[in-house]
């Protein structure tokens, strides 16, 4: 069994409100806020700042959070789709950055990274092969967004979250329930391609492309029936359930996936309209902010949902608690 023993986040400083895209776009702070909730996104200043040293900064605070230091880590694991380089991995970087010696990998499910990440992780401990592994989510899509787009650009933002996993002898830990889903013949409706796809010209720019409304449908699709079955399956009720946390794309979205689960709005936690959508980073982001304040009480139930391109989706169910 495991449990989140620390939290962390790092975002970068420069923040773009929707007035600032307005400035040079056809768009409006009411159109972007009415149909998605974002008011402003974090977005990298210049090169200092990357996917690299936001999963670091993410992880030093989780770690300090768990009172755990570099040696005690016993496996590093990035979900990222925006690594600085393709080899070696994110995770191997940030590994060295810290200090960290071990196994240290990247796992690109793009925005469900880290609820694919946290089963992969579960199913370690669930070997007890570890005791402590640092699963971190980061993100820095700022890079593969044309600035030009205004159906893209509005919507994303950089950031990383981290957390520690500890083993525990606590029988209510780990996870109580998993799905891990996807439909890969949906992968056109939002993709990155670079310059070793066939069909990309020689040195042409990666952009990321988006049918958003399809994805939005697909999201609310999905995501209902991932959380359905996989609540079903641990026997859990939706009234039993102390906290969403779902992947912040667009607060459209988590409205409607409340109201078909039924599960009061109040539960499902949002900070949407400071970040926009951080992919990978958006979950722990989250559940790093909410720890922050002290919102979670021992044995709150939390389901974790992330969605995204691939097409991908996935939930994790487990207990919060304070100590091992
Ligand atoms: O991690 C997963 C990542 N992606 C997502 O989760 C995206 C899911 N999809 C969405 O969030 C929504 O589909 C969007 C926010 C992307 C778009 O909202 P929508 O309500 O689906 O708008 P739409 O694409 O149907 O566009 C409605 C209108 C169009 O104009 P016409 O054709 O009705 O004249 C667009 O051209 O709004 C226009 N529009 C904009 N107007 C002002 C599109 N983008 C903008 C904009 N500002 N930024």
């Amino acid at each position: 069994m495991f449990y989140i023993s620390g939290t962390g986040k790092a975002i970068p400083s420069q923040i773009v409100t929707n007035n600032d895209l307005a400035l040079y776009l056809d768009t409006n702070d009411e159109w972007i806020t009415s149909r998605t909730g974002i008011k402003e996104r974090r977005i990298l200043k210049d090169h200092t700042e990357n996917t690299v040293t936001l999963s670091a900064g993410a992880a030093l605070e989780a770690m300090k959070n768990a009172n755990l230091s570099a040696k005690d880590i016993d496996c590093v694991i990035v979900a990222t789709a925006s690594p600085i380089q393709p080899i070696p991995s994110t995770a191997n970087l940030v590994a060295e950055m810290l200090g960290i010696h071990g196994p240290a990998f990247d796992i690109n499910a793009a925005c469900s990274g880290f609820v694919y990440g946290l089963s992969v992780a579960g199913g370690f401990f669930a070997q007890n092969m570890y005791e402590n592994i640092l699963l971190i989510g980061a993100d820095s899509l700022s890079t593969y967004i044309d600035k030009h787009d205004r159906s893209t650009v509005i919507l994303f933002g950089d950031g990383a979250g981290a957390v520690t996993l500890s083993a525990t002898e606590n029988p209510q830990a780990g996870l109580l329930g998993i799905d891990l889903s996807g439909d890969s013949s949906l992968a056109p409706i939002l993709e990155v391609r670079n310059n070793n796809h066939p069909e990309i010209e020689e040195n042409a720019e990666s952009h990321l492309t988006m049918n958003g409304r399809e994805v939005f449908k697909v999201a609310v699709r999905s995501v209902e029936k991932s959380i359905a079955t996989t609540l079903d399956s641990a026997n859990i009720k939706g009234q039993d359930v102390d906290w969403l946390l779902l992947h912040q794309a667009n607060v459209r979205i988590i409205d409607a996936i409340c109201e078909r689960l039924d599960i009061d709005r109040e539960k499902a936690l949002t900070n949407i309209e400071k970040y926009g959508n951080t992919s990978a980073a958006s979950i722990p982001i989250l559940l790093a902010e909410v720890a922050e304040q002290n919102r979670f009480k021992d044995g709150d139930l939390l389901v974790f949902c992330g969605f995204g391109a691939g097409m991908t989706w996935g939930t994790c169910i487990l207990r919060w608690f304070e100590n091992k």
